[in-house]
């Protein structure tokens, strides 16, 4: 029987008279998968309710940042508290302190921490540090990988033959050409094409900047050796190794990717998790490098909101949790799990897919081979993903709507029946005949 989205679909009509495409982000519109957003009334645990009272598996998590599951208990109450006070002081307090504490334990390579409010803005200041210490101005970057709307980011040569040229093509109108010439795009796990820009290049590049897990196209898991490589070839160069851990950061691992593959970074930025569900962020490395800031250093960055109480408080709480918990090896069985599942109802219905999975960080990609870089996340089966993100919708599982976005465990997915998650995804499978 068909699900209702009678409310969802008035609300949505209503939306886009006020919000621009109905939405604040540009993935929640539904438009790469077809059919009318659904808008969230709430959600608890593993679970999210849509306004038409449609219960969901959730996969989306926010994208992110929910690590123990929605509606979570010690933040709650970290949030009720804090909310007694002021929303913010334009000071110091001492909870960002704790939290800066708290979160440097899990950095070994990093001893001091700026506080921001989002993925985007840690980036953004990650690559105006590294050119400020490096007095250099290109930034090597890699294809699909995503670091935020920075403008000097946003290009994407989009195969691993153009990503050799100068001429990367600019994501975004509105990115004036002086800044998208200063980036150079290589190919995740070819170190060869970030070799070949660095014979070019070498001495004009501030640093390099990825996804260390890359999850922007979807999962694909890093060759160690590639990593290996890259730190090498930075370290040789003189140019900064960034880790953008926004994603990955306290997820793939207690001491996230860098921790997961053994290599430190120079510069490592942080978001989703590390603000346990509110907008924070977080750049961080050795003071060598992070004293090169405001107020100490040359290289500038504030922010009316940055460490806010509130946020902070929901952050704090999120690092003491993990720090009782542990949610790692758990995260790890669900996800087996999770893949299991994924493998068996395809493989039923003699459908090809490859799973990706680092973790709790998983991809469905409809394509037989395995992923290994951009160019492999783009050649998938787009309608097929499509017919199967709207029969996991119907048998009541939410994922993202793009065939090129992860979904996200949380260790509340690991208490779920076999009827809701094995259940539920071989029933979407039945799309497929
Ligand atoms: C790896 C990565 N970097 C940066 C960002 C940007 O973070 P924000 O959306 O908080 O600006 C994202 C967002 O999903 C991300 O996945």
């Amino acid at each position: 029987m068909s699900q209702s989205y009678e409310k969802s679909q008035l609300l949505h009509s209503r939306a886009i008279k006020s919000l621009v495409g109905g939405v604040n982000s540009p993935v929640r519109s539904f438009k790469r998968v077809g059919g009318k957003p659904l808008l969230a009334e709430k959600a608890a645990g593993a679970f999210l309710w849509d306004v038409d009272g449609n219960r969901y598996v959730d996969f989306v998590m926010s994208y992110g940042p929910h690590l123990f599951g929605h509606s979570p208990e010690p933040i709650k109450m970290a949030l009720k508290k804090v909310c007694e006070g002021s929303p913010c002081y334009g000071m110091t307090s001492e909870g960002e302190i704790e939290w800066a504490e708290l979160l440097l334990k899990r950095l070994p390579g990093a001893e001091k921490v700026r506080a921001l409010s989002t993925g985007t803005e840690a980036c953004m200041t990650a690559i105006r540090l590294a050119r400020g210490i490096t007095g250099r101005d290109l930034v090597v970057k890699f294809s699909g990988h995503y670091h935020g709307h920075v403008d000097s980011l946003m290009v994407d040569a989009g195969s691993g033959i153009a990503t050799l040229s100068s001429e990367a093509a600019p994501d975004s109108k509105g990115l004036p050409r002086a800044l998208v010439d200063l980036a150079r795009v290589a190919e995740f796990n070819n170190l060869e094409s970030v070799a070949q820009i660095f014979a070019k290049d070498g001495n004009s590049i501030a640093c390099v900047i990825l996804e260390p897990v890359m999850g922007n196209m979807g999962v694909v898991a890093p060759d160690p050796a590639f990593l290996r490589g890259l730190r090498e070839i930075c370290t040789r160069h003189g140019a900064l190794l960034i880790f953008d851990e926004v994603m990955t950061g306290l997820r793939v691992h207690s001491r996230s990717a860098q921790g997961r593959y053994g290599i430190t970074p120079d510069l490592t930025c942080l978001g989703k998790i590390v603000g346990g569900g509110l907008p924070l962020s977080a750049l961080a490395g050795p003071a060598k490098f992070m004293d090169q800031l405001a107020p100490l250093g040359g290289v500038y960055q504030a922010g009316t909101l940055s460490g806010n109480p509130v946020s902070i408080a929901a952050g704090l709480a999120m690092l003491k949790w993990i720090d009782q918990e542990d949610p790692y090896a758990r995260l790890e069985e669900v996800g087996q799990r999770l893949e299991r599942a994924f493998l068996e109802a395809a493989s039923r219905r003699k459908r090809e897919i490859s799973v990706s999975r680092v973790g709790s960080m998983i991809s469905v990609y409809f394509r037989k081979d395995p992923v290994r870089n951009a160019n492999d996340c783009r050649a998938v089966d787009e309608a097929a993903f499509n017919r199967y993100f709207h029969g996991m919708l119907e048998a009541g599982c939410l994922l993202p709507p793009s065939p090129f976005e992860a979904y996200f465990l949380a260790s509340v997915h690991a208490d779920l029946s076999k009827d809701d998650l094995e259940g539920r995804i071989e029933k979407a499978f039945s799309v497929f005949g």
